[in-house]
């Protein structure tokens, strides 16, 4: 860092805006109106870095909302170093309340984001990052602008209880929607069970794709160490933000940006510590998608195979294992996680962090605090846990969560002596959830444990975004006997926080043409997990055939940024980012003014 340093004292950016001697009429104009709240023309001129808080927490995003009381911590850290915060708003998105998806808003948060960055004074920016699209969306724009940055998550809800037992967010749903299936609870307690999930500020405390993205947000080496755990009601988490504050400011003297940060090693690691964490299967598009916004970093889908499946399961939270949030954060959290996997030389220890120090200098001598919670390699819950990547002949590619194969699975559909790890399914294909939701329980689809559940229509085309419905959950009736898990298949994602071992992220999905769009209800197909295909059981002439005679559902958009977005959107494998003629949306002139 010590050669950056040296060029400490050259002209900020935003005194582009303020403090340009040659012309006061513009700079007046500049000036005059951050004056009329009280900042005074001696800060705005003193050559005090300006620093952006992008705040998404709002009333309408409960899992951030923290923020905008942990934002005063931000604001006393930066004026402590020196320097002048400014806070505003960032497109809220809120994954339980956005309509038809919060990721159809991932994008849009995105752009706006990216233009409060590059057309305003801002020498650096806070991201507050929490509920599941506001840190890749935020981190995206980030690594567009390329002007220094840090993340500061909100952090993990407390760990809700029932009695004695561990209640994880979103995985609460998935248990009592069996339950209600099966008779046992009614509206009343399906309400009060739920709720009891959700006991503090925060966001979700099982590692779904909230937990997973921020603690991948602090394995690229985005946010100080430690950050991604702390639960949102601990004091650690405001000192965090204190600290976070007083390091944007010295990050603009070293002149450290994403760009120095996210290397493609970097990248490399955070696949390594997902499958290590057991996280979300949201991670590879929102990696992907911020890959895609820097310059020169290509990430794809078959990365998550070569570099991550191999990687064992070391952290025992839900929904590949026991515990929540606030137990992750006390064994150590992030650091503890990346400790562990440099012993063994799973991840470089030469990625940069937003410390100013590699991976190796800040983790090497971290390690796991409660083993029972963060295991060393050695000693792993399961071994190679990383996504496998699919596919086939009726699609490219698609993702399955190996680590949360459970025995019940294991037993029915991978223990043939014969072949292990192959099975024969036969399909039942709904056409997007209110289809799922309408035929269920249909008697004369018939459906038994040799079927697998299969959903379209539902990819960043399709449901616009891309719905988050492929762990479907079998017919009452089953349900009543026990089958609470069908294997199930679709263009759509699924929820972080779920344990079914879907087959998701299909691209090319069914709304642009994939092979998904011509299965038929009754068509077989073999899935071979020893080679990670799916294949539909058709000769391939009688399947151009019905490509012909098959008509495919109409899109109908419902708002203007559900136009704009499908005509621009590519696909899950690639990240669901908007291609524009100059790729992306990298921004062509990053440091300099409109
Ligand atoms: Fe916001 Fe899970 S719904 S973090
Ligand atoms: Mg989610």
């Amino acid at each position: 860092m010590t050669d950056k340093k040296s060029n400490s004292r050259k002209r900020l950016r935003s005194e582009e805006w303020l403090n340009e001697p040659n012309h006061p009429d513009q700079t007046a104009i500049y000036l005059e109106r951050y004056m009329n709240y009280g900042l005074t023309r001696e800060e705005l001129q003193s050559g005090k870095p300006i620093i952006g808080i992008a705040q998404t927490g709002s009333d309408l995003t409960p899992c951030n909302r923290h923020h905008v009381a942990l934002a005063q911590r931000l604001k006393e850290g930066i004026r402590d170093a020196g320097g002048i915060p400014l806070e505003f708003p960032v497109h809220p998105i809120h994954e339980m309340g956005k309509r038809p998806t919060a990721a159809l808003d991932r994008n849009l948060a995105t752009l706006g984001l990216i233009e409060i960055l590059y057309g305003y004074p801002l020498d650096g920016v806070i991201l507050t990052t929490g509920c599941d699209k506001t840190t890749p969306a935020t981190l995206m724009a980030a690594a567009a602008v390329d002007i220094p940055t840090i993340v500061f998550s909100g952090g993990p809800m407390l760990n809700g209880w029932d009695n004695e037992k561990r209640i994880g967010s979103g995985s609460i749903i998935w248990e009592c929607r069996e339950k209600y299936a099966a008779g046992e609870i009614d509206y009343e307690n399906f309400m009060e069970q739920v709720s009891s999930s959700a006991p503090s500020s925060g966001h979700c405390n099982t590692m779904g794709t909230a937990l997973t993205m921020n603690s991948l947000a602090e394995a690229l080496g985005m946010s100080l160490p430690g950050c991604a755990a702390i639960p949102a009601p601990y004091r650690e988490r405001a000192q965090m933000g204190y600290y976070t504050g007083r390091r944007i400011v010295e990050m603009i003297d070293e002149d450290l940006k994403p760009s120095d940060i996210m290397s493609k090693e970097s990248f490399y690691n955070a696949i390594r510590v997902c499958s290590a964490i057991g996280g979300s299967t949201n991670a590879p598009p929102h990696i992907q998608a911020i890959a895609n916004h820097m310059d020169d970093i290509d990430i794809s889908i078959t990365d998550w195979q070569l570099y991550g499946e191999s990687v064992p399961l070391i952290v025992n939270c839900q929904p590949a294992g026991e515990y929540l949030g606030e137990e992750f954060h006390r064994a150590g959290g992030v650091p503890a996680v990346m400790g562990e996997l440099l012993k063994t030389g799973a991840i470089s220890p030469h990625a940069m962090t937003v410390t100013g120090k590699t991976v190796g200098e800040i983790y090497g001598k971290a390690s796991s605090k409660e083993h029972k919670v963060i295991r060393p390699t050695t000693e792993p819950l399961m071994e190679k846990a990383g996504f496998a990547v699919m596919s086939g002949n009726i699609f490219d590619s698609a993702i399955m969560k190996k680590s949360v194969i459970d025995e019940h699975f294991k037993s029915t559909y991978l223990s043939d002596p014969e072949h292990p790890n192959v099975f024969e399914v036969r399909a039942i294909v709904f056409e997007g959830p209110e289809d799922y939701h309408h035929r269920i329980n249909k008697p004369e689809l018939a459906i038994d444990e040799h079927c697998m559940l299969i959903i379209r229509n539902c990819g960043p085309v399709g449901y616009p975004g891309s719905a988050e419905v492929v762990n479907m959950l079998p017919p009452d009736y089953l349900v009543k006997q026990g089958i609470t898990c069908l294997p199930t298949m679709g263009d759509g994602r699924q929820s972080g926080t779920s344990a079914s071992p879907s087959i998701l992220n299909i691209s090319p999905e069914a709304a642009v043409g994939g092979g998904l769009a011509y299965l038929k209800t009754g068509d077989m197909l073999r899935i071979d997990l020893n080679n990670n295909t799916v294949n539909l059981l058709i000769e391939a002439q009688a399947f151009e055939i019905r490509k012909k005679s098959m008509e495919r559902i109409p899109i109908v958009n419902q708002t203007p940024w559900q136009e704009i977005y499908r005509s621009r959107v590519n696909q899950l494998s690639e990240g669901g980012t908007l291609v524009t003629k100059d790729k992306h949306t990298r921004i062509a002139s990053k440091h300099g003014i409109p």
